[in-house]
């Protein structure tokens, strides 16, 4: 029978290997983001039926667009919310404008297409829903990156809480959430960042994250590094945390 994943943010970096992943392993895909170009070629490179869907996620519309463009469609049993961006700068400094831009993709997007094809999942007692966080969404706080920490911690939070609920409701969907350290990506050209430690590389993320989802991991950490980073960063004094946080941050600001 033919299954199909639908992957935001599929232009470039995690979303892109995804997709690639998700082809190796039979899947045709659904590939969304604003560059269309970019999509037609990883299309044309798949193995597997690839469709290309142009959307700005960052507008509630375009959101509601690729919702009823695919809803009736059986075959989609993955979703993966992938599309997302950062920003690094001091809050004060940082545009309001582009503050509200991710708002409006990492977190507004990701709650929408997570409500109604959760609901579509269920009603079919089957599916796979990957929300990508990210290591900042298991921290504290994110000095010098403030708002985009805020967003990952709103995505982690939601994606927990939902799959707790599927538990109590004996739902056989699986929601989870991917938390990666640094990824070598667009994501820091696009943030204004320089990474001050090396990340791993996209596809290592992708094959790791889209294997622990179909294992029915619930929190997704590629790397021993990075997950005993986010251990120690819950037993040191949040305000010690915060210092060392801010060291850390104000290195990646170009
Ligand atoms: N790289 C890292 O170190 C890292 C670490 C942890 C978590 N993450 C998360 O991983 C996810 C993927 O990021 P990446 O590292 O792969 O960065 P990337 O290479 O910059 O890819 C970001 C993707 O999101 C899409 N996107 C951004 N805004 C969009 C919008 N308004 N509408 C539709 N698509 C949009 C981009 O497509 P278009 O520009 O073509 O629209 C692109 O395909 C993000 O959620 C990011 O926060 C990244």
């Amino acid at each position: 029978m033919k299954k199909t994943a639908l992957i935001t943010g599929a232009s470039s970096g995690i979303g892109r290997q995804m997709a690639i992943d998700l082809d190796l392993r039979g899947f045709d895909t659904i590939l969304v983001a604003r560059r269309e170009d970019r999509l037609k070629k990883l299309a044309s490179e798949l193995r597997h039926n690839a469709e290309v869907f142009e959307c700005d996620l960052s507008q509630k519309e375009e959101c509601l667009r690729l919702y009823e463009a695919f809803k009736d469609r059986e075959d989609i049993i993955v979703l993966i919310n992938n599309a997302g961006f950062g920003q690094v700068g001091f809050f004060d400094e940082t545009p309001l404008d582009r503050d509200l831009d991710m708002l409006d993709t990492n977190v507004r997007s990701v709650h929408i297409l997570t409500k109604l094809f959760l609901r579509d999942f269920m009603a079919r007692d089957k599916g796979y829903i990957l929300n990508v966080a990210s290591t900042a969404g298991l921290l504290p706080a994110g000095p010098m990156m403030s708002t985009y920490y805020a967003t990952k911690a709103y995505v982690k939070s939601l994606t927990l809480a939902i799959n707790e609920e599927l538990s109590q409701k004996k739902s056989k969907v699986w929601v989870c959430a991917l938390c990666p350290g640094p990824v070598d990506t667009e994501f820091n050209e696009v943030a204004d960042a320089s990474f001050s430690i090396s990340g791993i590389s996209a596809e290592y993320c992708a094959k790791y994250a889209i294997r622990k989802m179909f294992e029915r991991e619930l929190v997704i950490v590629p790397g021993a590094g990075i997950k005993a980073g986010v251990a120690a960063s819950r037993i040191i004094p949040t305000r010690l945390y915060l210092k060392a946080a801010n060291s850390f941050q104000t290195k990646k600001v170009k």
